[in-house]
């Protein structure tokens, strides 16, 4: 059986940012709140970009969270506010459609996704009533999954408030496929391990059927999470989209390449299901089959044997209906080679060998070129960060996320870990006054975090 999410019974007293985020409430309500939830933010250790072509990737939930307070009633609008000045209040009501505006990354339109989602998952016709206040954490527009983290905790606090119970799996996939509403077509990593993480242990999620199997990170590293302060919004640039869409186009054009029928499939480990070939061999498909200039449209309707409207449609997103070129070669090389990393990663912390920290910080080295090089989501801040980590005594460190900017995530050796931090603050955030302020949020060592959870005041 499906766990559901836990319902801790917590002494809010005794908790400062519990207690501040109460007294808010009921400031700004008139009434206490009924409870509160909470879900992570993460880190993902490798597996970059894989997970929306149905490869399995290898995060870990971060301490920081977003936390809502929340009172259920019958007044008919759901009421939300942010503890953050900048994330303007907002109002709905319970009984019109939500209407969530596509490529508009407004704090509310992400939580409106989850409601969104537990009211199609159970037919809702009425909502209940709410008055939710929000507190986050996760840095925004860093790559650590606060919007994703802040839609969990809207689906996991609207299911609660409505009195539906659901399992951790379910509410993954749920939010997951809502948080689509928003216009980022992701591939459900965030979700699933902001609901199935577990305190001390990364996890291996795993997709179709999802599950998540612990991962146990060797004695002797830590990781350290650094914000290359460059911000990268999903939802406000057609980036991501872009490589799901290169990632489709390649996924059609091998099979079609092999002689498999592409119209059923979408996604590049499909193909690799039809051929039955292992990663390495999908790897020498790539090299045969597509070439490492860009593509055009027309060059792939000709091969694939679709018209451009049939291209347009079936295989183009809203904000990727422009684009003229494609590097299906690169992108799929970076796919194969970084789920095959991923099972090796995975497989070195299981063995335990005396050298994993090494091998692991190899993998990381490598799934960082991939992602620069190969699949182009970084960019020079966050090279000249990884860089800097490098430098700093980390054995790998690796951008995380989407890239484009955001965070890097390296790998320490435990005594390494102060003259680390040091030496990265003096190299890359003292020297800008910008970067300098935001330090202290940007540059920390992360644990393995557990998964969202209710909150009920005891
Ligand atoms: C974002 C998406 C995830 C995943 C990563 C890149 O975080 O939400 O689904 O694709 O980017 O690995």
């Amino acid at each position: 059986m499906a766990a559901d999410p836990p319902k801790l019974r917590t002494w809010i007293a005794a908790n400062e940012r519990l207690k501040k985020l109460k007294n808010a409430f009921e400031t700004k309500y008139g009434e206490s709140p009924l409870f509160f939830a909470y879900a992570p933010g993460r880190v993902n250790l490798i597996g970059e970009h894989i997970d929306y072509c149905g490869y399995s990737v290898l995060p870990m939930a971060i301490e920081q969270n977003i936390l809502a307070a929340v009172s259920a009633n019958s007044s008919g609008v759901i009421q939300l506010a942010n503890t953050n000045p900048q994330y303007q209040d907002f109002k709905v009501s319970c009984t019109t459609e939500i209407v969530i505006d596509r490529g508009n990354p407004k704090w509310y339109n992400y939580f409106l996704c989850g409601v969104k989602g537990i009211q199609e998952q159970f037919g809702i016709t009425s909502l209940a009533g709410m008055c939710c206040f929000v507190d986050g954490t996760v840095p925004p527009s860093s790559g650590l999954s606060s919007s994703s983290a802040l839609v969990c905790c809207s689906g996991l606090l609207t299911a609660e408030a409505n009195k539906k119970s659901l399992s951790k799996v379910a509410l993954a996939e749920i939010c997951a496929k809502c948080e689509r509403y928003i216009g980022t077509e992701g591939g459900g990593m965030d979700q699933s391990i902001s609901f199935l993480a577990e305190q001390g242990t990364a996890k291996l999620i795993e997709f179709q059927p999802l599950r998540a199997t612990d991962v146990r990170l060797p004695d002797g590293a830590m990781f350290v999470i650094s914000n290359s302060c460059v911000e990268m919004n999903k939802a406000a640039s057609s980036h991501y989209n872009i490589r799901v869409v290169e990632c489709r186009i390649a996924t059609k054009m091998l099979a079609q390449a092999r002689g498999v029928d592409p119209s059923g499939l979408l996604k590049l480990s499909q193909v690799q299901t039809a051929l039955k070939a292992s990663l390495e061999e999908m790897l020498a498909l790539v090299d045969e089959v597509l070439h490492p200039e860009p593509y055009t449209r027309e060059e792939i309707c000709r091969f694939l044997g679709v018209t451009s409207e049939q291209f347009a449609t079936e295989l183009l997103s809203a904000n990727t209906q422009i684009l003229t070129q494609f590097k299906l070669h690169q992108r799929a090389k970076h796919v194969y080679g970084e789920a095959a990393r991923v099972m090796r990663f995975k497989s070195v912390c299981d063995s335990g060998p005396a050298e994993s920290v090494q091998l692991l910080g190899e993998l990381m080295n490598r799934s960082h070129a991939s992602c620069r090089d190969l699949y182009e989501c970084s960019c020079p801040e966050l090279d000249q960060l990884v860089d800097i980590c490098l430098k700093s005594g980390a054995v790998g460190s690796r951008l995380t996320g989407a890239g484009w900017g955001g965070c890097a995530v390296s790998m320490v050796p435990t005594e390494k870990v102060e003259s680390f931090l040091q030496s990265v603050r003096e190299a890359y955030y003292l020297p800008d006054p910008r970067r300098a302020a935001m330090e202290k949020q940007s540059l920390f060592v992360s644990k393995p975090g557990g998964g969202a959870a209710i909150l009920l005041a005891d």
